[in-house]
């Protein structure tokens, strides 16, 4: 079902302003959203200063037009109070009105989510209604379970919509699309013809003004845990039975239960030069800003195949890639073939799909050269942006795109043990790829593919 109001937490804070009210307000102008939006907050604001605001957020992040930012701050409301207090949620029964089925959209800190599920239940605005969480779910296994439990408590997990915000990312998805609806690739896609597969997501920036957040996460629970584990599921997940919700998600849960738990030897973690000077990192601080790993899955279609990831910050570009990367088949020819056949993902900041074939080379020696076909080389000029996208879902009630309770919790049991272990973490320059002892210790057969962006 449709949701018929929108309330979201967290009004006045950092996400909404850099991502929310840019993506409500494209929601307006395509028509698809036309309920109210109620934003909360506490401290002394106003609807005033809260409209302000957006229109500051949109023009900054957004596509700001006068016509749909009308429309948009016609239908913007604000409550304002504190978390804690009954009186706030009797305001905010008010402010829905006859709304049957709210959405409320928790983004604030998840230490706040026991107190605000506990009065969204008390006052009545539970009743009918769906709500939206945001990453991170927790810091490992145990945590996220307690928080599944505060959220279980009042919501079904139908009704429950957790961000990862990679999923709202056409290019994420297209690679199930992709693998499953060109029919020469299913008969190759698998450990008789693949030999590894690499995933990197780098940014050429630091923390920036995060470190309070950041300190406590590292590169593994902010991207790899949620936003790569999701891209390795679409990666190696088997053909869903039917396209529901239910039955893709399925399969992604079945891939992360297949993958051996994390070994100290099949990571390395890294810290760039200049982070422990950071704001609000701590002086001896042990976090890793770049990971690099190798995972195993334990199926018939993968037995035996590396799967490689690695994320960091202050690398040399920022860029999120994928190499899938062929066998060589042996032949007459094994001796000129000069590389692997792969097929190469790019998520961002440009969009592609290639396969990389090797073509006769110039000259009259036999010698092979490595050519690329590639497909839709740039995003779709109206493209809905990640966070649009996921949000448009979840008020249509559209679930496929969101992390489902067990997939998040088998996600932290494949991290966990390694995280609890306290590994070193080894110094990197800033623009560089990483710590330099990480080929040593984990280096992809036929080595790292280092994204080149123009
Ligand atoms: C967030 C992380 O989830 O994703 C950030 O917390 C990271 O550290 C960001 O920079 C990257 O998202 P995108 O969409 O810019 O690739």
């Amino acid at each position: 079902v449709k949701s018929d109001a929108l309330v979201f937490y967290g009004a006045t804070g950092d996400l909404a302003f850099k991502k929310i009210f840019p993506a409500l307000h494209m929601m307006v102008k395509r028509g698809n959203l036309q309920v109210p939006i109620i934003g909360v907050a506490r401290g002394d604001y106003d609807l005033e200063k809260l409209k302000a605001r957006a229109k500051e957020s949109i023009q900054k992040h957004g596509n700001y037009e006068e016509e749909s930012f009308q429309k948009f701050s016609n239908l913007l409301g604000f409550v304002g109070g504190d978390y804690t207090d009954e009186e706030t949620f009797k305001r905010i029964r008010t402010a829905i009105g006859n709304a049957h089925h709210p959405t409320h959209y928790l983004a604030i800190p998840p230490v706040l989510f026991p107190s605000i599920i506990q009065q969204l239940d008390q006052s009545g605005c539970a009743k009918g209604a769906r709500v939206i969480v945001e990453k991170p779910f927790g810091t490992d296994y145990e945590s996220a379970r307690a928080l599944n439990k505060i959220l279980l408590s009042k919501f079904s997990e139908s009704s429950i919509y957790r961000i990862d915000h990679y999923l709202g990312k056409r290019p994420v998805n297209n690679i199930v699309f992709f693998r499953f609806v060109n029919s020469l690739l299913e008969p190759v896609w698998n450990k008789d013809h693949i030999e590894s597969m690499q995933i990197t997501m780098a940014e050429n920036f630091g923390i920036q003004s995060r470190g309070a957040f950041y300190d406590v996460t590292g590169a593994i629970r902010d991207v790899i845990q949620n936003h790569l584990f999701q891209v390795l599921c679409n990666l190696t997940m088997e053909p869903p039975k039917a396209l529901d919700s239910e039955s893709i998600r399925d399969e992604k849960v079945k891939v992360l239960q297949a993958i051996t738990p994390l070994r100290g030897q099949d990571v390395v973690r890294g810290q760039y030069k200049g982070y422990l000077s950071e704001k609000a990192v701590k002086p001896d601080s042990n976090t890793e800003t770049f990971s690099a790993m190798r995972l195993h899955i334990n199926s018939p279609r993968w037995e035996g195949v590396p799967f490689y990831i690695r994320a960091g910050k202050n690398l040399p570009v920022t860029c999120t890639e994928i190499l899938v990367r062929f066998k060589h088949l042996p032949s007459a020819y094994s001796s000129v073939a000069s590389k692997p056949n792969h097929i190469r993902f790019r998520i961002s900041p440009d969009v592609t799909v290639a396969f990389g074939m090797l073509i006769m080379a110039e000259g009259e020696d036999m010698k092979s050269v490595m050519s690329e076909i590639q497909g839709n080389p740039t995003p779709f000029p109206n493209e809905k942006d990640a966070y649009e996208r996921v949000l448009t879902d979840a008020m249509a009630g559209d679930p496929t795109h969101f992390a489902r309770q067990d997939y998040v919790e088998e996600a932290w049991k494949i991290v966990d043990d390694y995280l609890a272990s306290e590994c070193p973490v080894f110094e990197y320059e800033p623009g560089t790829w990483g710590p330099e002892n990480v080929d040593e210790l984990i280096l992809p057969p036929g080595g790292w593919n280092n994204p080149i962006v123009n």
